[in-house]
């Protein structure tokens, strides 16, 4: 499987492609949950942790959140629009700092997440491909 990170420049904002909607299918919501779920605690003991709320009843709604928003994505109920409103995600990111590197470890925390789901390899490979491209959308900080 050919999970990559892709390299742009500062600012950019590479076109986003829905990732495909029987992810959601395969998985379920609680399976998407689950996904979410793992890699919020990797990140947890990750060079980004201290990004997340340190605090367990708040690091569970931050998972909640994002869980939320990644079901909504892939076709499911609009549970993140009714919880948050809009997501406008580059804005929601904006009081939190967010570099190339942070960027790497979040993604690299997700490929293992993903690969965990044990799901077919072109629902995997969708999927990274969705968050390989939006993820620069939420990088903040031009240094490299
Ligand atoms: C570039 C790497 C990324 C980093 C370092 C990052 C980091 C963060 C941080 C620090 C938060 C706030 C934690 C909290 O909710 O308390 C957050 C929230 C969130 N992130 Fe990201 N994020 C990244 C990329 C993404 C991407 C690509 C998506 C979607 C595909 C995403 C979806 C969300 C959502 C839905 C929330 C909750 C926003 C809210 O309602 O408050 N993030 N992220």
């Amino acid at each position: 499987m050919d999970l990559q990170i892709n390299e742009y420049k500062f600012g950019e904002r590479p076109t986003v492609t829905r990732p495909n909607m029987e992810f959601l299918q395969f998985l379920g919501e609680d399976g998407i949950r689950a996904m979410v779920s793992r890699h919020y605690d990797l990140m947890r003991q990750s060079p980004i942790k201290k990004l997340f709320p340190s605090e367990d009843a708040e690091f569970e709604k931050a998972k909640l959140r994002s869980s939320d928003f990644m079901i909504q994505i892939l076709g499911g109920p609009e549970h993140y629009n009714r919880n948050q409103g809009q997501p406008l995600l580059a804005k929601r990111h904006r009081p939190f700092t967010i570099t190339y590197p942070g960027r790497t470890v979040w993604l690299t925390c997700y490929k293992q997440a993903l690969l965990e789901t044990n799901a077919p390899e072109h629902l995997i490979e969708s999927f990274w491909d969705y968050i390989n491209v939006f993820s620069i959308w939420m990088v903040n900080i031009p240094d490299k």
